[in-house]
């Protein structure tokens, strides 16, 4: 496919299982897509299986709790891609555990990776977005930041962060082409969902009314749809995506 013309999409945490599933839907849109990654080791192992199967997407590597690191990135791929037109801010973590045994490390890992990247990526990113008067955040939030869960204090205040975040600079920026929206998954089919534990996993699953857990495909669906230039009236929502199993 030749995705020489398009918007240039960025989508940090992409070798996660949502990250690989909203990067290969909006190179299908016909996007120039760009990854973000961590680990050197995954990056590798992940550009070659993209290759395999024909997805030609550049990536980069960065630690998003890093605001100066997250500038570099930004820049390099400003110079050898293109500004940047579209941002998912999908990288993440969990450390669970029950609040009254939290540690300060366990509660500031998950704050600076799940909401300190996303003043990180969109900080270097937003004035550009102004200048082309053209631009669009994703946030990938969660439905345990819309309700409460057992064990996440840290992560649900995280991701509920995003959205509140996500509703002033919607504000800020609505007339200047650009929107920003929050989409709050539920239990989907990734390595995080998975490493929870069997016994508590399949009690989630039976509080699930569609009967099962959901597909990374389908939350790239919903990425691809507010990406999309028609979703300019869009801004400031926030999309439950989660089989039923929290209705407000
Ligand atoms: N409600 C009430 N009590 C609960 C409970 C719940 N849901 N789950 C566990 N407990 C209780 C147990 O009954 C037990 O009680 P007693 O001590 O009286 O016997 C106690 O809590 C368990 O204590 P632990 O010391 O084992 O608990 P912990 O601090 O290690 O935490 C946990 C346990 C790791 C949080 C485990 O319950 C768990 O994995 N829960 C699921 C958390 C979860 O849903 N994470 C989502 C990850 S995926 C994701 O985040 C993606 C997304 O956006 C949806």
């Amino acid at each position: 496919m030749n995705n020489d013309n398009a918007y240039v999409a960025l989508v940090t945490g992409c070798t996660g299982g949502l990250g690989t599933a909203i990067c290969k839907k909006l190179y299908n849109d016909g996007y120039k897509v760009v990854g973000n990654y961590l680990t050197a080791s995954k990056g590798k192992t992940w550009k070659g299986q993209m290759e395999e199967e024909n997805y030609e997407i550049p990536i980069y590597q960065a630690d998003v709790t890093d605001f100066g690191a997250v500038g570099k990135m930004v820049e390099r791929i400003e110079k050898e891609v293109g500004g940047i037109d579209i941002l998912v801010n999908n990288a993440a973590i969990t450390k669970d555990g029950q609040f009254r045994k939290m540690t300060y490390e366990r509660w500031d890992m998950v704050l600076q990776t799940n909401l300190y990247s996303v003043f990180n990526c969109t900080r270097h990113l937003i004035n550009q977005m102004i200048e082309r008067q053209y631009g669009r955040i994703i946030n990938i939030s969660s439905v345990n930041a819309q309700r409460g869960q057992f064990g996440q204090a840290n992560y649900a205040a995280a991701k509920a962060g995003m959205h509140g975040f996500a509703k002033t600079l919607a504000v800020e920026v609505a007339s200047k082409g650009i929107t920003v929206n929050t989409i709050s998954p539920g239990y989907i089919a990734t390595d995080m969902v998975l490493a929870i534990a069997e016994d508590v996993r399949r009690k989630i699953i039976e509080s699930i009314p569609v009967g099962r857990l959901g597909g990374t495909e389908e939350i790239a669906y919903l990425v691809s749809f507010l990406a999309s230039e028609q979703a300019s009236f869009i801004t400031g929502a926030n999309y439950a995506i989660n089989g039923g199993q929290h209705m407000f």
